[in-house]
């Protein structure tokens, strides 16, 4: 056994959360030979309800659990904190854009920036789940000076996992096999999932598929599958986001060879100015997120990474202009 790991989640009384601690409680992240202490963020008022959430984790008796701590105090909450998964933000309703949060959920993100600067460990690593998660992360980042950029990301693992599973109904094929997929850019519709490289028992996805399905169908339903999950549920996706939450943190913490989705700190590749938080190809080696190189890029996918630069661009000015960052 190793020593313990401490991971604090944020939104831990909300419905993502619900999936997801038990996830993190079960090893998924560390893996099996590492203990977890748990920190668990709420506003005030729901501090009662994670003490309930907090009940049913030490009910399902996991062995690796070693201790959980609730606060409404960021300070406390990252204290020491391995790995920050920043949930808690208001989600969007029926007929909204993530955007449209900005306003609510951009304040929650400074605050919880500078508690990281000063509180967390050397080797914090920062998911922000939260939306619009990229201009979230954003944020926080601005507010942790102290911390390398690489050590924040956004979640576009769920964009990645809905693309391959699509590809994988359209093919009959299980999606896990699917390589060198990746969506790009923003965590909205505008994001680009790309097919370009993607391939599938030694054959080019592209070859397999058709263009008018690519460009009208698969795109479409993947950058709208969040909408189309609240209009079908009722309310946002919430096992599914834990899901793929805990494969971005697992693979940046345990590595992974295989072409990953991850939006994190641009280093200026592929037009992508440095520092936006942006969907890219990337590998995890030695406990940090690499961007793939050297891919060459046709005017479709010029055009469309374009589109999410400008996007987050315009997110990114507009929380200069509130004083967000
Ligand atoms: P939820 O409303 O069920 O839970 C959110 C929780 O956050 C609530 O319990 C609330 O009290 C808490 N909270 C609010 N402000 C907080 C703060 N300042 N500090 C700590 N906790 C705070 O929502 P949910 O369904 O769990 O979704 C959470 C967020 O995740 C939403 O913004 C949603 O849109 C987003 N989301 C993102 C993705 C993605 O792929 N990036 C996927 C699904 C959902
Ligand atoms: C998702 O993609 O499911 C989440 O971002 C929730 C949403 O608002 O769509």
């Amino acid at each position: 056994m190793t020593q313990p790991k401490k991971i604090a989640v944020t939104g831990a009384a909300g419905q993502i959360s619900y999936s997801l601690l038990w996830r993190i409680a079960n090893g998924d992240v560390y893996g099996q030979d590492t203990p977890v202490e748990l920190n668990l963020l709420e506003i005030t008022p729901a501090l009662g309800a994670t003490e309930g959430v907090a009940m049913e984790l030490l009910d399902s008796a996991f062995p690796l659990l070693r201790n959980i701590t609730i606060t409404d105090k960021a300070e406390e909450a990252f204290d020491g904190a391995n790995a920050a998964f920043l949930v808690g933000a208001k989600p969007r309703g029926a007929g909204e854009e993530r955007s449209a949060l900005l306003a609510a959920n951009g304040k929650i993100f400074g605050p919880q920036g500078k508690a990281l600067n000063d509180h967390a460990a050397d080797d914090i690593r920062v998911l922000v789940v939260g939306n619009p998660a990229n201009t979230n992360a954003l944020i926080t980042k601005a507010h942790a000076q102290d911390i390398p950029a690489e050590r924040f990301t956004a979640m576009m693992r769920l964009d990645h996992n809905r693309a391959i599973s699509q590809l994988g109904t359209k093919l009959g094929k299980p999606s896990s096999d699917f390589e060198d997929m990746v969506v790009w850019g923003n965590h909205s519709a505008t994001q680009f999932p790309d097919i370009t490289y993607a391939t599938i028992d030694g054959q080019k996805v592209s070859d397999l598929v058709e263009r008018e399905w690519y460009l009208n169908e698969f795109i479409p339903r993947v950058a709208k599958r969040g909408a189309e999950i609240i209009e079908v549920r009722g309310k946002s996706s919430a096992a599914s986001a834990a899901s793929s939450a805990v494969d971005h943190m697992r693979d940046w913490v345990q590595g992974t060879e295989k072409w990953c989705s991850a939006a994190v700190s641009s280093d200026g590749s592929y037009g992508v100015p440095e520092g936006l938080i942006f969907g890219l190809p990337t590998v995890a080696r030695d406990g940090k997120w690499e961007i793939v190189q050297g891919l060459e890029l046709n005017d479709f996918q010029k055009e469309r990474i374009a589109a999410n630069v400008a996007e987050l661009e315009s997110e990114r000015d507009a929380v200069k202009a509130a004083g967000l960052i």
